[in-house]
Formats: C-alpha cells, sequence, structure tokens
C-alpha cells in the first residue's frame, strides 16, 4: 500500500514538473553581440507580459550548430510553435523540419529559411522596400546636374536572405544613376560588369555581394571600408556615397570614411536604428537609418503564435518564395529616419526615451 501511495505521489511530482515546464511557444534569435536582436528579445520581454502562453528565448550565438541545440532543446519542452530567427538560411531548414517533424508550427521571424517546406509563416518587413528607401536617400543627396559621384557599395552576409532582398531594392534604385553616370561605382567590379542590368539574377547579386559584403560583422565592415579608401585614388573621394547595409555596419565604415582626409564629405545609409546610430545620425556621423519597428514584428509574430496555438489560421499580407515553397507572409513597413525627423519618429513614438541621448545644445 506504502509503494503504491509512493509512486502516486512520484508520478503527481513528474507531471507537475513536466507542466511547470513545459513551453508552449520557442523563440530563437541569431544572436545577442548585435544590439537589434537584444532589441528583439527585449520586445519579446515585454509582449509576453500579457500572453498567458509560456515561452522561452534562446540565443544561437552565429553558430548554426547552437541553433539546431537549441530547437532541439525546445522540442524537447514540448513547444507548439517555434519563431525562429536564423543564423544561416539554408543550414536552418534541417532544423526547421526537425521541428515540422515534432508537429511543430514554424515561423520564420525576420530571415526567410530556405530551400525546405518546413516553414508555415514568415512574419517580416517589407525588406525589399528597405533597400529601395537606401537607394532613394543616396540618390536625393546627389547635387543636381553632378555626375561621376564616388559610389561605395557594401552589403550583409551572404547566409542571409535578407542580404539579396535589401540589395535588391537598392540596386532597383540605384542602376538606373549608376547607367547615367550620375554615380560611379569604386569598390566592385562585380557590380560594375553588369551595371547596365536593372534586374540582376540572383547568381549575379551572389557574386557582386560576396566581393561587398560585410558579413554583418563591424569588424570586417571597417577591414573592408579601410581597403577600398587605400585602393582609391584622390579622385575616388572627395564628397562619396556610401551604401551601407545596416547600423552596425554603417558606423563602423562611416568611422573608416572619417578617418581619411581625402574625403570631405559622406552620405552613408543604416537600417535598424541602432541606439549608437541614432546618436551618430543626431552628430552628423551617419546620415540616415531605416527604422523598423520591433514591437510590430514582435506583435505579429506573437498573434501568428497563440492564433496557431488555438487551432485557428493567422491572416497574411505577401507570399515569399524559398526556393521550395511560397511562404505566406506578414509583411510589416518601414519608416526612413534622419536628423530632421529623429525626435518625431523615435522618441515621440515612446521608441526610445529622450533622455537616451546626447542632443545639440538649443
Ligand atoms: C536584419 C537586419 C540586421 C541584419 C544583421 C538582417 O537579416 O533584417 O535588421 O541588421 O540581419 O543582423
Amino acid at each position: 500500500m506504502k509503494k503504491w501511495l509512493l509512486l502516486a505521489v512520484f508520478l503527481a511530482l513528474m507531471i507537475a514538473s513536466v507542466l511547470h515546464f513545459a513551453v508552449d511557444v520557442g523563440v530563437v534569435l541569431p544572436t545577442n553581440v548585435e544590439p537589434r536582436w537584444v532589441q528583439d528579445e527585449t520586445r519579446f520581454r515585454e509582449a509576453l507580459k500579457t500572453t498567458k502562453y509560456s515561452v522561452e528565448i534562446l540565443f544561437s550565438q552565429g553558430s548554426p550548430a547552437k541553433e539546431r541545440e537549441n530547437v532541439e532543446a525546445l522540442i524537447a519542452k514540448g513547444i507548439k510553435v517555434l519563431i525562429i530567427c536564423p543564423h544561416d538560411a539554408v543550414a536552418a531548414a534541417a532544423s526547421a523540419e526537425l521541428a515540422k517533424k515534432a508537429g511543430v508550427y514554424v515561423i520564420s521571424y525576420d530571415r526567410l529559411i530556405m530551400n525546405t517546406e518546413a516553414v508555415d509563416y514568415y512574419v517580416t518587413f517589407d525588406s525589399v522596400e528597405v533597400g529601395r528607401a537606401m537607394g532613394r536617400f543616396l540618390v536625393e543627396k546627389v547635387k543636381p546636374g553632378t555626375k561621376n559621384n564616388p559610389l561605395y557599395l557594401y552589403a550583409g552576409a551572404l547566409s542571409d536572405n535578407n542580404s539579396f532582398l535589401f540589395f535588391q531594392g537598392a540596386w532597383e534604385i540605384l542602376q538606373p544613376k549608376i547607367a547615367d553616370g550620375t554615380f560611379r561605382i569604386i569598390n566592385s567590379s562585380e557590380a560594375q560588369k553588369v551595371q547596365n542590368k536593372k534586374n540582376l539574377t540572383r547568381g549575379e547579386m551572389a557574386k557582386i555581394i560576396g566581393q561587398i559584403t560585410t558579413n554583418w560583422d563591424f569588424n570586417v565592415a571597417k577591414r573592408k571600408a579601410e581597403d577600398d579608401l587605400t585602393r582609391a585614388r584622390a579622385a575616388d573621394k572627395g564628397t562619396v556615397y556610401i551604401l551601407a547595409p545596416n547600423d552596425g555596419t554603417a558606423r563602423a565604415i562611416a568611422d573608416a570614411f572619417r578617418a581619411d582626409k581625402d574625403v570631405k564629405e559622406y552620405y552613408i545609409t543604416g537600417q535598424d536604428a541602432e541606439k549608437a546610430s541614432v546618436q551618430y545620425i543626431i552628430d552628423g556621423k551617419q546620415s540616415m537609418t531605416v527604422f523598423k519597428d520591433v514591437r510590430i514584428l514582435v506583435k505579429d509574430a506573437i498573434n501568428a503564435a497563440q492564433l496557431l496555438l488555438e487551432g485557428k489560421k493567422p491572416t497574411t499580407t505577401a507570399v515569399y518564395d524559398n526556393g521550395k515553397k511560397k511562404v505566406p507572409a506578414i509583411q510589416s513597413e518601414i519608416q526612413v529616419v534622419t536628423k530632421d525627423n529623429v525626435k518625431q519618429i523615435l522618441i515621440d513614438s515612446g521608441y526610445y526615451s529622450e533622455k537616451d541621448f546626447i542632443w545639440p545644445k538649443k
């Protein structure tokens, strides 16, 4: 009798502990070294305060092996939905397939997982539009009627599908202005080869990105910019136009260009509205950033997860082809931030607090 009682208590404890540790939604983010993804974590934690579901957030530290380990750990904890931003779009397919096999819904977050059917939804910003906004900004800064303005191109990591989307959007706007002689590409022979072509194939883009990649790493970005400046002639300097793929790399590239005495003035793009870049914009060291309101992305991802947990279907607004599947997507808009509207867009909206920055004295 006593034995049975003990066993019953033991089983009850086991069930209680499984219930206690069971996780409904797993979130896997690529790294916490970049402020962008720490921002996502913060916004997830804020948003999660109001849901009844349990969520666990893990970082992959830029390693596909760690990413897979994270996915396996979350599956073992019984997740029903996986929200994952892959470090490497192709390598992550195996992890997505693992989750799918375990009956888990897979939501690709911000970056699309490629070449697999195991992605149910994609929650993203309009990344092609991010690139277009960067391209438009540079074109608008050209003094009317001038020709041969030096253009330096930099891109994200080849392993990230977004790098292609950003470049595609930027190229769409910049290419006609390269073809008509307004801009002259300084640092990419691969881009020069196709400079009369508006629509590039993925292969052509891969060649260019391979040459100008920062690998999303500000050290790589800085080194590349310094090498480009060492190779460039004085005529390739003066007032220059720089396509930088995001804020972390933009600050590194801007630092390199500012240190070159032959660079008189530069216009440089960015994205993410990272705090350090917002300060750079206030100080006139970075020209713009594309603001992607992570609060919206997080809300969309959590809403989709909740609907799936309740057996419902999220409403989608776009479709992205990952090579194997046309993935239904929930897409949100972006905003351009410059010195002129930084306060209105980032402070007045409550995204950041005014006291996070040093403002010029009035
Ligand atoms: C994201 C950017 C980010 C970059 C580097 C991209 O996939 O969309 O917001 O800056 O990765 O982490």
